[in-house]
């Protein structure tokens, strides 16, 4: 049997936009809207069969609600007229003006009286999908199993790892999926391209006795900072970046709070005057793996990193890294593409533009 292991590191933030693209949007969008229905079946699932509360993802996965893009400089306008012309396949974008924009969201403020609305763009609430993923793999194995095709286990190994040498024994393949810690392995470690980016996100809460709610179906904003809206009284905001940052704890001080919204408050302001009422309740953080930027854009960065680890060429280690803040979009396409590569033991099955890092080292 064959025997795969898969390093996973939650990711902390929630900030894949569904613009400008460099690569494949309309097939990510595509693959990423695919995962996240299956993880939601599996959820109703889990609940219809009222598995035991621990194992139940009691938050929502995503919230529908659309993404309003206000231009915030001049150049923008045109950048985002020209997006709203290359349509992502079956993500609609339109055009709109500050009236229209209005309509969808009282109170905002558009300086350049231009915006694009992408009306099925989604905010996906990482920890629960990533769960929710799981149970759908599990779900997966077990029909498999009850429908005759034996032979396919999952398990979920909590546990530290030092060396990726330490893996090679048990498993056919391995597959790093650290985000910025795959810089901390050894073997990888000053061998990637990555750059840190330190983020941290803000909810904010509308106390009680003050008017002006945020919209019960009013689109997120999607500004020099944004805003994901989870009800009348809930938004998130985000995100700030702290390059080469080597904090990666989740936990935000009382000090590097009130740095990120001074720093957040002043972006969400100017296209939503209103913020200034919301009070704040917590803040958490996140860090990016950062790839280079290449003539195509900052693209991740995949592949066999064998040579890295013991110069053994079997298709054994594969990266799945360098993501950016755009490891929401990217995750299923890419996911698909290199599970394909790695079952085959074929490299070439990845777009080269993704594996042409390594010819840099
Ligand atoms: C999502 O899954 C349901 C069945 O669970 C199906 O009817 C629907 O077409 C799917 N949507 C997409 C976008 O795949
Ligand atoms: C804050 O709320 C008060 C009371 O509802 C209102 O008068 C004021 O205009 C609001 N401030 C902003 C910046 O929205
Ligand atoms: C690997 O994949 C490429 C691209 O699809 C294909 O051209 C090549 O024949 C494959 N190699 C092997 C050994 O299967």
């Amino acid at each position: 049997m064959m025997k795969l292991a898969l390093g996973v590191v939650l990711p902390g933030l929630q900030e894949d936009w569904f613009i400008l693209i460099p690569l494949k949007g309309a097939e990510c969008w595509k693959e990423c809207l695919k995962l996240l229905n299956i993880s939601e079946a599996s959820v109703s699932s889990r609940e219809s069969k009222n598995l035991a509360q621990e194992n139940c993802v009691d938050e929502l996965l995503v919230w529908r609600r659309g993404i309003l893009r206000p231009a915030t400089t001049l150049r923008n306008v045109d950048i985002l007229t020209e997006s709203a012309q290359n349509c992502l396949g079956e993500c609609r974008i339109e055009s709109i003006d500050k009236e229209a924009a209005s309509n969808l969201i009282p109170n905002i403020c558009m300086p350049y009286n231009s915006a694009i609305y992408m009306p099925e763009a989604i905010n996906i609430n990482p920890q629960p999908y990533l769960k929710a993923l799981f149970f759908a793999s599990e779900n997966l194995a077990e029909e498999l199993t009850a429908s005759g095709y034996g032979g396919k286990e999952i398990y979920l190994h909590k546990m530290s790892v030092n060396r990726l040498l330490e893996l090679g024994g048990e498993y056919n393949a391995v597959i790093i999926c650290l985000g910025a810690k795959a810089d901390m392995l050894p073997e990888l470690s000053g061998k990637l391209p990555l750059r840190t980016c330190r983020g941290v996100i803000a909810h904010l809460q509308l106390p009680q006795d003050i008017r002006n709610e945020y919209g019960e179906h009013s689109p997120s904003i999607l500004s020099d900072a944004w805003i994901a809206a989870r009800g009348r009284h809930n938004l998130v905001i985000g995100s700030t970046w702290k390059w080469r940052s080597r904090n990666y704890s989740p936990s935000v001080s009382a000090e590097e709070a009130s740095m990120a919204l001074k720093e957040l408050i002043p972006k969400v302001s100017a296209v939503y005057p209103h913020i200034q009422n919301w009070t704040f309740t917590e803040a958490r953080a996140g860090v990016r793996a950062m790839p280079p930027k290449t003539p195509l854009g900052s693209l991740p960065l995949l592949g066999c990193v064998d040579d890295f680890v013991d110069g053994n060429y079997r298709c054994k280690y594969w990266l799945f890294g360098g993501l950016g803040s755009r490891g929401l979009l990217y995750h299923a396409w890419l996911g698909k593409i290199l599970s394909q590569a790695v079952l085959s033991c074929n490299e070439s099955l990845i777009p080269s533009e993704l594996t042409s890092w390594r010819k840099l080292q």
